[in-house]
């Protein structure tokens, strides 16, 4: 009887314990994928996607390097039925070259819409934006342009060791996630192709972008509303605009950005580095505990500047007086060089003015030169030694 008791739990935990949880692995290529560069292959890796979504257990596709696969818009949605899919790229996508084929509204080229648990591990993904920036330039009537990757209404995403060239748009977009790691990136494309920003975020809350190398035509990295609890480190930025709070206020109602930090990052040849942007237009919008710290600027047109009279052609900006309220702004450590002479540019708005900013041991030159403040309704404190000389109040 003693020794019963002991084998019938045995006995059950062999023949009825659930399945390991093993991962199963779909090469896209089974799925009539064609590396060829010019067959088009979103049917397969859709194909590939669905199986890998429906998948009880971790999922991982497979792009195996055997050359360039042609993709046209793919949306992966979720939810699935695993929260481990991986997809591991060893090779090149490449979108259409023809802009009319994608992307006619402000669409993405690749998204990933409402899944939870994915990774994106290496890859090449090449927009060829050529064409598009061409007609953009030549101001006849162009489409906007698709974003290369989208990652929308997520979470726990991780995209590792990406390569992504030539946007015909955004490289990549976060928006409505939470928890999203993007590491190892490098994003390029010339300075001169327009709307090619690198990273753009909004609505989202803890995203971490870290160890990248981002040039590009536009920002290096976006922070549009609503983003909360983002930290970028170990950056470099340039050829492009720098990293940019804003454009914000572009809505009457907006929801806040709050508790940024960006770290060690560095800015070569930048139109900007470290910017905080809003139109100069009423708002419901605010920018709340953000922390500089650690930039390095070489050779950067505006390296620290809050810009609250943002207005292009003078258009819709009634009074141009912004309703964004900037407050708790930390700037530690930022050297280097200015490429014109003011290097720090606070000019907030005048109903609710910048409060609490902060310098410390700020150090910028112009030309071997003093470099220049220049402040307008920005209150805030300094410590350690700042160069050029605050004009804070
Ligand atoms: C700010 O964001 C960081 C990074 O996500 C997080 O660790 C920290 O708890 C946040 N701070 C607050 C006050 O929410
Ligand atoms: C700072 O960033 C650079 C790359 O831009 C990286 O090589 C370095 O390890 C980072 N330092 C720290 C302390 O994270």
């Amino acid at each position: 009887m003693v020794n019963h008791r002991h084998i019938f739990p045995a006995f059950l935990f062999i023949f009825f314990s659930p399945p390991l949880a093993i991962a199963v692995r779909y090469n896209v290529l089974t799925f009539g994928a064609k590396p060829d560069g010019v067959t088009d292959s979103t049917i397969a890796f859709l194909k590939a996607w669905y199986a890998a979504c429906d998948s009880q257990n971790p999922a991982t596709i497979y792009v195996p390097p055997a050359g360039t696969y042609l993709l046209k818009s793919a949306q992966f949605r979720g939810p699935c039925k695993n929260k481990a899919i991986t997809i591991h790229i060893d090779s090149t996508l490449v979108a259409p070259l023809d802009y009319n084929v994608i992307g006619n509204n402000g669409n993405y080229w690749l998204l990933f819409e409402r899944v939870d648990g994915i990774s994106i591990r290496g890859g090449t993904l090449d927009g060829q934006g050529n064409g598009l920036w061409a007609c953009k330039k030549s101001g006849k009537n162009c489409p906007s342009g698709a974003t290369t990757l989208g990652i929308s209404n997520s979470k726990n995403v991780e995209i590792t060791g990406l390569t992504s060239l030539n946007s015909k748009m955004f490289h990549i977009v976060i928006n409505g996630c939470q928890d999203v790691k993007v590491q190892g990136a490098k994003i390029l494309a010339p300075r001169n192709s327009p709307n090619t920003d690198g990273i753009h975020v909004q609505f989202s809350i803890g995203v971490k972008i870290f160890n990248s190398k981002i040039g590009t035509g536009d920002d290096c990295v976006s922070i549009g509303p609503g983003t909360t609890n983002l930290v970028i480190h170990s950056v470099t930025c340039g050829p492009g605009h720098g990293i940019s709070i804003g454009s914000l206020a572009k809505d009457y109602r907006e929801v806040g950005v709050q508790n940024v930090t960006v770290k060690n990052v560095t800015f070569k040849n930048t139109q900007n580095g470290l910017r905080i942007k809003t139109w100069g237009r009423p708002s419901t919008g605010f920018v709340k505990g953000v922390l500089f710290q650690h930039a390095i600027m070489d050779n950067v047109h505006n390296p620290i500047l809050i810009d609250q009279n943002y207005c292009p052609h003078n258009k819709n900006c009634p009074g141009k007086v912004s309703g964004v309220k900037i407050s708790e702004v930390t700037y530690r450590d930022i050297q280097g060089t200015s490429a014109t002479p003011v290097a720090v540019k606070f000019d907030c708005s005048k109903t609710t003015p910048c409060q609490r900013i902060k310098l410390e041991n700020v150090k910028l030159t112009y030309k071997n030169q003093k470099a220049q403040a220049s402040c307008a309704n920005a209150a805030g404190t300094t410590s350690g030694s700042i160069e050029p000389t605050s004009c804070l109040y």
